[in-house]
């Protein structure tokens, strides 16, 4: 069935849009086969550790293959519970406060759905992820920027933050350490919004994908910064730290009505997470961590590669990623929107990246991501500086 036809689709069909990330990826598609460096893709490059894909193809042998309870196995609550208690210094009870989801992406989902009434609003500090907008969206919620200004390396600038709470504020994502920046926000300003927040009657939604890829210092949650958490809800997912985007498997902690309607939520959309992939996330959390150490010794080297690297071109800086896997590149001294700097790059010289304004990000940047090998890292900056030359000189 290839054809159109007049049937209606409903508002918010018509209404949803493409992330940005994902169109300038099917703008490459049409250079494929072309000797492209991607410096695009937001996802660990390594295979899943091979102990935690046995343990899953174990659990499936052993007849892992049922519907799980909605908030996942009581067993994996239990490790990501007790993670959370050593990793974090947080008490989440694995039984009424935490529930395990498809990605960190459905955690946000439910989060949001269990705290945006039509009308609410949502703050986020930006440049960041643009994903989360469409689900505030589906919520019936409105997305408030703020924009976090580059002269302070897109810190979390806790002032602006609190000044935009209105009595319509259901919620304010903080993500840390950033995509797209890689800046890990100072526990001062993050301690100063959850206070505000609280005051407000307003959750923060702690988004800590990345928390197990912060490259000075240890894994770190927003909720450990704080003295009163009962306001943040902890989003996570084995998606980046572990090398496990495909098995779609995530959290979310917080208090119990919000973990009772997020499970709610899961009896009325998918059910639960994947009963392997739970497995799979069981082994990841406590099995062997000399595998999990390793993927993120190399994308510290790889950082470090790319941070020395851009410190010796001319007329382009980023602000230190101590955390993630993102460089983010101010190329202010270009001419043209970041849009068209990205387009150019891939068009003339064969580099994926992603232009800084799909992230909100004010100024002209683009996205380098470090989830491919050095050589390609490389390439890729040769590259970005053969273009600088060809440009500014
Ligand atoms: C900031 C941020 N949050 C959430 C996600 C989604 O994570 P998951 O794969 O666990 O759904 C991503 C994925 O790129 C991300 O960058």
């Amino acid at each position: 069935m290839n054809s159109t036809n007049n049937l209606p689709l409903s508002r918010l069909a018509l209404s949803s849009k493409s992330s940005p990330i994902r169109e300038m990826a099917n703008l490459a598609s049409q250079y494929e086969g072309d000797d492209l460096v991607s410096l695009a893709i937001g996802e660990p490059d390594f295979t899943t550790p091979s102990h935690i894909i046995e343990a899953a193809a174990n659990a499936a042998k052993g007849g892992a293959t049922h519907y799980t309870q909605n908030a996942g196995f009581l067993e994996l609550r239990e490790a990501i519970s007790q993670k959370m208690l050593s990793e974090n210094k947080a008490i989440f009870d694995p039984v009424s406060e935490i529930v395990v989801t498809n990605g960190a992406m459905q955690a946000l989902c439910f989060a949001l759905l269990a705290t945006v009434d039509p009308g609410s609003e949502v703050l986020f500090p930006t440049p960041c992820w643009p994903n989360y907008f469409s689900q505030v969206q589906l919520a019936g919620g409105k997305s408030i920027l703020v924009k976090l200004p580059q002269s302070n390396g897109f810190q979390l600038d806790s002032d602006l933050l609190i000044k935009s709470i209105t009595k319509d504020t259901a919620a304010i994502v903080l993500n840390s350490p950033n995509n797209p920046t890689g800046v890990v926000y100072n526990r001062k300003a993050i301690n100063e919004v959850v206070t505000a927040a609280a005051d407000n009657n307003a959750y923060v939604i702690a988004d800590d994908v990345y928390e197990g890829l912060i490259y000075e210092g240890d894994a770190d949650s927003i909720v450990s910064y704080v003295d009163h958490p009962e306001n943040i809800l902890v989003v996570n997912s084995c998606s980046k730290k572990y090398a496990m985007t495909g098995w779609r498997l995530g959290w979310l902690a917080g208090n119990k009505d919000i973990i009772a309607a997020a499970t709610k939520l899961h009896q009325s959309t998918t059910s639960s997470a994947s009963s392997v992939s739970q497995m799979a996330a069981l082994e990841a959390i406590t099995g062997d961590q000399v595998p999990i150490n390793a993927m993120k010794k190399e994308f510290q080297s790889r950082r470090d590669y790319v941070v020395n690297r851009i410190e010796k071109m001319q007329s382009v800086s980023c602000p230190k990623p101590n955390g993630a896997i993102y460089a983010f590149l101010d190329v202010g001294s270009l001419d043209g929107s970041d849009s068209d700097i990205a387009k150019r790059l891939l068009m003339d010289y064969g580099v994926v990246t992603v232009p800084g304004s799909g992230f909100e990000a004010e100024g002209s940047f683009l996205r380098i991501s470090t989830a491919t090998s050095i050589e390609q890292l490389k390439l890729g900056l040769d590259r970005i500086e053969q273009m600088l030359e060809n440009e500014l000189n």
